[in-house]
Order: C-alpha cells, then structure tokens, then sequence
C-alpha cells in the first residue's frame, strides 16, 4: 500500500529545515546494509552532525500531527529520521529494499514495516529524482511537493532515478507497525477511512456505526502487537 500525506510540514517548517540542511555537512555511503550500499549513491548528514537533532525534532513533531500518518502506517516505533541529498555524481539510488531489522539508539531493534520519504525540494527545482515502487499493482512512480510525504512498504523494491539537475533533498524514515501484515494495514486503512466518511454522514451515535467501529477495533485487537 502507497499513500500520500500533502502538507505534513508547514511553509515556517520547511523555511527552518532548509536553513538547517545548508549549515550540515553531508557524507557519502553511510547507514544502508551491504546489498543497499551497491546501490546507494547519495549524501546523508552523518549522527555526528550538530544540526542533526534539531532536524529530527522538527519532522517528528510534524509526523506526530498527521492523524493520516497515524492510521495509514499504525506506528509503534519511529526511527529517527535520517535526511540525504542527490545531486551531481551522488544522485541516485538504484532498485533495493530496506534492510529488516535496525538498531535503535537504546540498543533493542526496529523491524522496518513501513518506509516514510518526506520530500524538502520543490520538484520543479531538480531534474529526475523520482521515488519509483514496485507495489502490487505495478510501478508507482512519485515526486511530491515540498513539505508532502508517501509511505510504502519498506519489503518492496524501490529506487530513487537519477537527479539530472538541481538538488533533491529528503528526509527517510522507517517504522515498525502495530500490524506487521502490509495487506491487514491495508484492510484496517481502508476500514478506518469509510468509517471516518460514515460518521460525518450519520453522526457517533449511530447504532451500526458503533457496531463497526466496534469492528475495527476488535480487529486492530488481533493483528495488532505491541
Ligand atoms: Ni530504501
């Protein structure tokens, strides 16, 4: 399951997070497992970095807002965001997937269910640099606003093509889910979403809308784990 979230950071953030990505200093070649090395070629502000942390806040804070975030991926632990930039020769990452498991700060591991790109450049400010996913339903290809954010399943196979001008920079993130099962996410999103359309239609109280909320709920019981 692919989904667009537009607008997770405000124009202020944006400003603040672009200001931040010019005083970073940006390496080569860090944080991907052996086979994503081959292909990643790219720059990452490394952990050392001062403004770092600031950065991370920032996007945290704005992911912590999106109630879409909250029901499409189900997150029970973030990783802390991490932010790259493609340009010149370090402008691409070829097809790969997101290694499975992921050391966290306090030491225990993060199983990548879902990964998150949150888009800082404009598209009209760099050539290529197009996210593409092999989703069920075929190759999906996406370059967002500024500001604006896709979540995909962190097992498919994707790629970020080359940027042939200007600079992309991104922030990526991975999530581990209450709910494992990409297709039980899938189902608990969809569910979630008519629910949300019926109670403007119908109202809270509406005695089927009670039952199916009820539902949801006792099914997010028996996916879910935590
Ligand atoms: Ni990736």
């Amino acid at each position: 399951m692919i989904v667009t979230i537009d607008n997770v950071l405000t124009s202020e953030e944006l400003v603040a997070i672009r200001s931040q990505l010019q005083q970073a200093q940006w390496a080569q070649k860090i944080s991907a497992g052996p086979q994503a090395r081959l292909a990643k070629n790219n720059r990452q502000i490394p952990e050392d970095d001062p403004h770092l942390n600031d950065l991370r806040v920032m996007v945290m804070r704005a992911l912590n807002r999106s109630q879409t975030l909250m029901t499409a991926a189900l997150p029970l632990k973030v990783m802390p965001p991490n932010f790259n930039c493609y340009t010149g020769d370090t402008n691409a990452y070829g097809p790969h997937t997101d290694s499975t498991l992921r050391p966290l700060p306090d030491g225990s591991y993060l199983r990548t269910d879902v990964s998150a790109t949150l888009f800082l450049s404009e598209p009209g400010d760099y050539g290529g640099g197009e996210l593409s996913i092999e989703d069920t339903y075929g190759h999906q290809t996406v370059k967002l606003p500024a500001g604006s954010l896709v979540l995909y399943p962190s097992g498919s196979i994707h790629q970020v093509t080359p940027v042939t001008h200007g600079e992309r920079f991104a922030c990526y993130m991975f999530m581990q889910s209450l709910v494992k099962d990409t297709e039980c996410r899938r189902h608990l999103y969809e569910m979630d979403l008519s629910l949300i359309a019926l109670r403007q239609q119908h109202g809270e109280a509406d005695a089927d809308l009670v039952r199916l909320t009820g539902l949801y709920n006792n099914l997010l019981r028996r996916w879910s784990e935590c």
